[in-house]
């Protein structure tokens, strides 16, 4: 058997899409098993460039199937229009795509109920991505979630979508929006499963047959493991678990499958939306500039600071993460000085990051090392010893302070642009 999960190990965007597509050329499959479509990975390749929400980044190889396991929620209309523009690109999606009929469906009131709570938060709220992700997945846990697999059943789904449209529509009401109609909710349904009802299937033998003809699956992890509901920066965290575990139950694989947990690390770290990120650069600095950047899916800005070892440490080990992907190293190119958090002090006391809550967390003080850059254009490196011997030593720093291997470093966003050691 052979199962590798990639997992984003910072807050999401470590560019999780570039590892896949620059490593699913060796694989039969790669598949997406949580989160949706609050997830956007970029893929740069001959193809074009690439900001793909649902389906697996391992798209752009013809011979890789992809599936979008259960443990995915789906925004019917945005998977559509993203299979449509694969299709556009030239991309074969069809026997290539497969959707488990037991995702869960993201549904309109979802999308409106998350933009309620968050306004009701007010400053406290956690700046989710509105797209529905935390009420789909309380509907689930809550036994009150509608799935492909409902659709099977004559009038099951009209029954279902009926009473909670009773049930929500009565909490919008009370928190000042809008009521929803059933029929137009229903036709709009109906259509989405007829589009894809020749990509949803029961994923559960495909992935068996798959295992035992050892054949070679990616499982692709959405966010990063500090937006992890239990072990993330709560309540500044996403819907669903996003732990390497996350893959077993997500995808339907043993625990006993998985062969490798590969993580992805930017060079420095970003966070879109609320909750503390204590290597943050907060002033208006062109450095603070130099490292934000324009978030895929929502378009806002994410907020930059530098690498964080602490964070970083913590989740490789909490997910038991084999070797590093290490990304973005190109940016760093541009300065003379570049810090490393190597710790945390909390009211003068040296602390970790599961010490303390989302909250303290905002109060810590980074303990840094500087170190000196190597001021060069590294974008058309290719192998380690083309490295100027200060990048070089920044990885290896990096790495002896996280203690997990740094097996590639990517140096641009173009698949490429990649260096294996
Ligand atoms: P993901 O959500 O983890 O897939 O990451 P995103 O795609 O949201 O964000 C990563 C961004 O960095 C994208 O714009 C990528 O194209 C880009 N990127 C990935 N690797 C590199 C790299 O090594 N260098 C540079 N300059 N950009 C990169
Ligand atoms: P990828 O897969 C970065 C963040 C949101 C918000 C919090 C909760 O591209 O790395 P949600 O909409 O999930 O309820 O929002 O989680 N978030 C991400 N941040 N990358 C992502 O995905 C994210 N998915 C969710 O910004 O802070
Ligand atoms: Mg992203």
């Amino acid at each position: 058997m052979s199962v590798t999960v990639i997992l984003g190990t910072q807050w999401g965007d470590e560019g999780k899409g570039k590892a896949v597509d620059y490593l699913a050329g060796n694989f039969d499959y790669t598949a997406r098993f949580n989160g949706g479509n609050n997830a956007g990975h970029t893929v740069v390749n001959e193809l074009g460039t690439f900001k793909i929400h649902l389906v697996p980044s391992g798209i752009f190889y013809p011979r890789v199937r992809c599936l979008i396991g259960n443990g995915v929620v789906i925004d019917p209309a945005v998977l559509i229009e993203e299979i449509e523009s694969l299709c556009n690109a030239g991309i074969k999606t069809e026997k290539r795509i497969f959707i488990s009929a037991r995702a869960h469906l993201i549904m309109p009131y979802h999308k409106i109920l998350d933009g309620l709570y968050e306004q009701a938060k007010g400053a406290g709220a956690t700046g989710t991505t509105r797209r529905g992700i935390g009420p789909v997945f309380a509907d689930k846990m809550g036994y009150n979630g509608l799935r492909w697999s409902d659709f099977a059943e004559e009038g099951l789904f009209a029954n279902k979508l009926r009473t909670q449209l009773d049930l929500k529509n009565k909490i919008i009401a009370a928190l000042g929006g809008d009521a929803l109609d059933f029929e137009k909710i229903y036709s709009e349904y109906c259509g989405y499963y007829a589009t894809l009802k020749p990509y949803i299937v029961e994923t559960y033998p495909i992935v068996q047959k798959g295992l035992h003809a050892k054949k070679k699956f990616l499982l692709e992890q959405a966010q990063g493991a500090m937006l992890d509901p239990d072990w993330g920066t709560y309540p500044f965290v996403t819907g669903s678990t996003t732990l390497a575990s996350a893959a077993t139950a997500g995808l339907g694989v043993p625990p006993r499958a998985i062969t490798q947990i590969i993580g992805v690390t930017k060079a420095y770290i970003t966070r879109v939306g609320g909750g503390a990120l204590p290597t943050e650069i907060k002033d208006e600095s062109p450095t603070a500039k130099a490292l934000q950047e324009v978030a895929a899916t929502t378009g806002r800005i994410r907020r930059g600071g530098w690498f964080d070892a602490e964070v970083v440490h913590f989740s490789t080990h909490l997910n038991g993460v084999d070797a590093l992907f290490l990304t973005k190293l190109d940016v760093l190119s541009q300065f003379d000085e570049i810090k490393i958090c190597t710790g945390y002090k909390f009211n003068g006391k040296p602390v970790h990051y599961y010490d303390l809550n989302a909250y303290q967390l905002e109060q810590i003080e980074p303990v840094f090392r500087t170190v000196r850059g190597w001021r060069e254009d590294i974008t058309q490196a290719r192998k380690y010893s083309d490295l100027p011997p200060r990048a070089q030593r920044y990885i290896e720093t990096i790495e002896k302070l996280v203690d997990v291997p740094i097996k590639w470093v990517s140096v641009g966003p173009e698949r490429e642009a990649t260096i294996k050691r």
